[in-house]
């Protein structure tokens, strides 16, 4: 297991865009006894209600969804260039058709009992504030709905207060 320290934003040096839309991230969820990671490259980081927030995107069809939506508290984990393969899996295979995490050859970590993944360099630790299902009518780009959506897959978006920021 690595040692993290706490950070602040003050601190960081990242670019969101190359971080989530090209380095990728981990989204993890769960508890000590089960918990489940899938890969995500959609997102954002923010304010929202005088919070840090982290906005993520997640399909209905998403194992991982049924751990946020009952903890409410999931992890956002970023780790470097050489698990691209690693990430590539976690976000291909689905833990609800078998282990995942054993498969990948990735530890878990719990920070307060969050799940995260221990191989990452940098860590958020994330409450849930609010869960919007994104529906087809809200679509003033109606393009979206038929590039994005045709198997009616549709995306929550999750607005989290990020509580922790975590250093290797
Ligand atoms: C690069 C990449 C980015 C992805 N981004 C997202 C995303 O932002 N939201 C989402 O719902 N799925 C996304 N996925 C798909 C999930 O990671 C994938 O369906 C995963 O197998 C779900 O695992 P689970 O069923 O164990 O939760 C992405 C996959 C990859 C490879």
């Amino acid at each position: 297991m690595h040692t993290f320290q706490r950070i602040t934003t003050d601190l960081m040096e990242m670019n969101p865009f190359e971080k989530i839309g090209k380095d990728w991230m981990l989204v993890t969820a769960g508890n000590e006894e089960k918990a489940n990671t899938m890969t995500a490259s959609w997102g954002a980081l923010g304010q929202m209600w005088g919070h840090d927030a982290a906005f993520i995107v997640i399909r209905q069809s998403r194992f991982t969804k049924e751990f946020i939506d009952r903890e409410n508290m999931f992890s956002l984990s970023f780790p470097k260039e050489n698990y691209r393969n690693v990430m590539k899996f976690l976000g291909t295979v689905s833990g609800r058709n078998e282990n995942k995490i054993a498969g990948a050859r990735v530890n878990i970590g719990y920070y307060n009992g969050v799940p995260y993944i221990d191989e990452a360099e940098l860590i958020f630790i994330c409450r849930v504030m609010s869960a919007t299902k994104i529906k087809p009518e809200e679509f003033i780009d109606k393009g979206i709905d038929t590039s994005w959506y045709k198997d009616k897959d549709y995306h929550t978006l999750y607005i989290a207060e990020i509580t922790d920021m975590l250093a290797r």
